[in-house]
């Protein structure tokens, strides 16, 4: 955790080349909630737009699912996201949008050509970037003078209530909150002028920011910021606390595995999540205690999950090849999820959670 700002932070920095690139995996249109999320989202935005021909600019646009309803009303957008495969399939949904990454330069180059943009949104993609120091020198370039950041990330809040720890891993390099944001805007010239909190995801705060003096910061801003210093959302031994209790979690689970093998149960994972590398490789679960993950996504599927090579194959076509026992990876997408598995619990499945705790059945 930054001293200064409060950011929580891994300490480790992969090469963004090595996780952003021609060949990412994950596409937001996999899930029909976030798809339902993110078109609200848009809804949202499209209502605080103020000028008479608005520029909506998206950094991290993945496939475009968001931006689509822009297209469809026609207002001026362009999506940025360093995996031309997305930008790709975006374009193929009528989407502007271009392949790379957002910086400072770009950011200049977006505003010769398209002019100054009203709102920048992006999400899920704001807390993969260590060198916010550029993007928010790109977003003075492209942002008009009362134009604004909205971005959503997980919520160290939520990860802290939760032990949510699966959100920690290589895309994750930082955990924001109010505070963190708050001071991070401040340092660049920008200040906090909104927070709202959103159930996706596990939860996230959606943050708006705006440059200094332009617009009067909601009373929201305060009242997160005051919440998290009462409930020790930066406190060492809160952090520390978290830790253990995490420690102790990693040992059930592998109880829970083995029990279910035990009693002769066939297990599969549920989703191979970018978040499961973190809750397999920490809690040493390898094909021995889990022989196959499935998922619905095919640039995973025929690989072996990081560190821990279990086999990614795609889900069976009917239940009847369906394992016993599910572990839920993707539980962030648990209420999509069990609405369309209701056959699998009819017929006797179970499930393994360990989000927020341990739980089996
Ligand atoms: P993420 O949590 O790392 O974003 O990845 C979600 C993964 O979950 C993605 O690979 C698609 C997969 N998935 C399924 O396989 N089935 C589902 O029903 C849902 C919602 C997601």
């Amino acid at each position: 955790m930054c001293r200064r700002c409060r950011a929580v932070q891994l300490t480790d920095e992969v090469p963004r080349e090595k996780m952003f690139h021609d060949e990412y995996p994950f596409r937001t249109s996999s899930s029909a909630w976030m798809s339902s999320h993110f078109a609200k989202v848009a809804a949202q935005l499209v209502d605080t737009l103020r000028s008479p021909d608005p520029f909506v600019v998206e950094i991290g646009c993945n496939d475009g699912t968001m931006l689509e309803t822009f297209a469809e009303r026609g207002i001026r957008h362009l999506g940025i996201d360093p995996a031309a495969n997305l930008v790709a399939e975006a374009g193929a949904r009528g989407v502007l949008a271009r392949p790379g990454f957002f910086e400072p330069a770009t950011a200049a180059e977006i505003r010769a050509e398209h002019g100054p943009a009203e709102v920048v949104y992006a999400a899920n993609t704001m807390c993969h970037i260590p060198y916010l120091d550029e993007i928010f020198a790109g977003l003075d370039a492209l942002l008009g003078d009362d134009g604004i950041l909205v971005f959503e990330d997980p919520y160290l809040g939520d990860v802290l209530r939760l032990g949510s720890y699966d959100q920690l891993y290589d895309e994750h390099f930082y955990l924001f909150s109010a505070t963190s944001v708050a001071c991070i805007a401040e340092s660049h010239g920008f200040a906090l002028i909104d927070v709202e909190h959103i159930g996706v995801h596990g939860g996230e705060l959606r943050y708006t920011v705006g440059r200094r003096d332009r617009r009067r910061p909601t009373p929201a801003v305060d009242r997160w910021i005051a919440g998290e210093a009462s409930e020790g959302v930066h406190d060492l031994a809160r952090l520390a606390s978290f830790a253990a209790e995490i420690g102790e979690r990693r040992d059930r689970l592998r109880r829970a595995l083995q029990d279910e093998r035990a009693a002769g149960r066939s297990i599969a994972g549920y989703a191979a999540t970018a978040k499961s590398a973190t809750v397999l490789n920490y809690c040493g679960i390898g094909p021995d205690l889990l022989p196959v993950i499935y998922d619905t996504t095919p640039e995973k599927q025929g690989r072996l999950t990081p560190g821990s090579g279990i086999p990614v194959e795609p889900f069976p076509t009917g239940p009847d090849g369906y394992p016993d026992t599910f572990l839920l990876f993707a539980w962030n997408h648990a209420e999509e999820i069990m609405a369309k598995e209701q056959e699998f619990v009819a017929r006797g499945g179970r499930w393994i959670r360990y989000v927020p705790d341990v739980l089996v059945g």
